[in-house]
């Protein structure tokens, strides 16, 4: 018997049908994969089960009886637990309070807190989750706070685990602790279901793998019969280009095309947001930034694209000191930026796909003639954008909130690489894309450097830095850990230790 059979679901969202009739199968004791690209539908299919959505056709089976959970809770009461991507923990509060909370004692008045604690730290022994339940949850490291959701949903009674992405926040090395982790659960007995995109992983810790692709299951598969290969052509549909990309010549001879000094943005509390960062970007070159998120990478793309102002510090390009100037007069100077929120900055959401697509270019040739607008120019080149950014919008008309994420971080991208940069702040730039839509950014960005421009790329996606970076600077607690060459013999260790808080210094040694 499988412990859990999810048959026929069908979930729409205005617009799109996330879950086309997708079949699941999970068995007790098992590992297994939810591989997909972004917009696939894993996250809704995993969002039915745990009862936060009621899909409109479909049959779910748990441990034989047929179910149809209206809220977590109950899917929790059921055995049912899930870990979100953004931690759920209040932060003040200690590992034990945090488990505690929202508990009902079970058949006691009084929770007994003493008794609490000991069964936390069994089951922290039993499947090597080590926390100490006394330390106050914002003490600990991203990886420690995942540790505490996953100790929380086995005390509530999980017989299986959903983890959505879980991987995204760690180092390489906490990745390893974090598998050995979840072999640990299987070989007790529990079932987890993993979801994820990235295939080397998969293979590496999965025991089956279900697919799926625009909605629909496209089947499953044991691990150990299966290849990377194989995984790919079932998401995608497709072969993935492999192997690195063809890196224009960076000119380490030449002057910096811009010049980070001793950059310093204070925060709150006395502790700097941003400490002391000196980098040098050459012409031809990809710098990327590499670190686990929220280690100061969005602020120092805020910085440089001036939305923040640095306490200290300067900026130089191509010579001069632009510490002055404001967004346009960068950007007018050839600095493009792609911020990593499509909501917060970069569109007008109430405008039009092509409105947003020529905020920047509404006064320049040809778009603009004697100051009257060329309409048919305008309508090509948002047409042109729309195919090659393989935007899913039902018209070039269509106002922008009703796009999804990645269509509108698709947007962004068409309309600031579009006017040939020489300088491009990248962050995140292929975060919630689908592979298509990541392969040609990541070309039109190495593009930038064949014309002696250069880009700085920030991404959390180590692959994605290794694939299209000429050095490595690596970011820890708004400091540059180092920075490193990108060649073959730069060990994944080295950019591991440091994504943990070592200097490379240190890590030589
Ligand atoms: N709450 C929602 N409202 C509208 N559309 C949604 C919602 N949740 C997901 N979608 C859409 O459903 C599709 C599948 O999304 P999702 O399940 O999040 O995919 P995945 O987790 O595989 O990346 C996407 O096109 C997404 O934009
Ligand atoms: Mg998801």
């Amino acid at each position: 018997m499988e412990l859990l059979e999810m048959h026929g679901i069908v979930k729409s969202f205005p617009g799109v049908l996330a879950n086309d009739r997708v079949d699941l199968f999970v068995r007790k004791g098992e590992i297994h994969a939810l591989l997909g690209e972004n917009g696939a539908g894993k996250s809704t299919l995993m969002n039915i089960l745990y009862g936060l959505y009621i899909p409109e056709e479909g049959e779910v089976y748990w441990e034989g009886k047929r179910v149809a959970f209206t809220t977590p809770e109950e899917a929790i009461r059921n055995g049912i637990g899930m870990v979100h991507q953004h931690f759920m923990l209040v932060q003040k509060m200690t590992v034990l309070q945090n488990i505690i909370l929202g508990l009902k004692p079970k058949g006691h008045p009084l929770l007994n807190v003493a008794s609490v604690a000991a069964e936390i730290r069994e089951l922290s022994e039993k499947y090597g989750l080590s926390v100490d339940p006394d330390a106050v949850v914002q003490t600990l490291s991203v990886g420690q706070q995942q540790r505490v959701e996953i100790l929380k949903a086995l005390y509530r009674g999980a017989r299986l685990l959903i983890l959505d992405e879980p991987t995204a926040v760690l180092t390489p090395q906490e990745t390893t602790e974090f598998f050995k982790m979840l072999r640990t659960l299987r070989d007790e007995g529990q079932s987890v279901i993993l979801i994820s995109h990235r295939l080397s992983e998969i293979m590496q810790v999965s025991d089956r793998v279900t697919i799926l692709r625009d909605g629909r299951s496209i089947g499953t598969v044991e691990t150990v019969n299966t290849t990377l290969e194989e995984l790919s052509r079932l998401m995608i549909g497709r072969e993935l280009r492999t192997g690195g990309m063809d890196l224009p010549q960076a000119d380490y001879e030449a002057a910096p095309l811009m010049e980070v000094k001793n950059l310093t943005l204070a925060g709150k509390d006395k502790k700097n947001r941003l400490e002391d960062i000196t980098l040098n970007l050459y012409p031809g070159e990809v710098l990327g930034i590499a670190g686990v998120d929220g280690n100061g990478q969005r602020e120092l793309a805020e910085v440089l694209a001036c939305i923040e102002k640095s306490s200290e510090g300067q900026i130089v390009f191509r010579g001069d000191n632009i510490d002055n100037l404001g967004i346009r007069q960068r950007n007018r100077l050839g600095i493009a930026y792609i911020p990593d929120d499509r909501h917060r900055d970069g569109l007008v959401t109430n405008a039009t796909l092509q409105d947003n697509l020529m905020l920047r270019l509404y006064n320049q040739s040809p778009y603009a003639h004697r100051g009257l607008l060329q309409f048919r120019q305008i309508e090509e080149s948002s047409q042109q954008a729309v195919e090659h950014y393989n935007i899913k919008t039902p018209s070039i008309s269509a106002v922008v909130r009703f796009l999804s994420g990645g269509n509108q971080q698709k947007i962004i991208l068409a309309r600031e690489l579009e006017q040939n940069p020489s300088l491009v702040i990248a962050c995140q730039p292929t975060r919630g894309l689908d592979i298509g839509a990541s392969e040609y950014v990541r070309d039109r960005l190495v593009d930038c450097c064949r014309e002696g421009g250069s880009v700085l790329l920030i991404s959390t996606d180590l692959e994605e830095i290794r694939m299209m970076s000429h050095r490595i600077a690596v970011m820890y607690g708004g400091k540059v850990m180092g920075i490193v060459e990108n060649n073959e013999d730069l060990k994944l260790e080295t950019i591991g230790l440091m994504m943990g808080g070592k200097r490379l210094e240190e890590v030589d040694a």
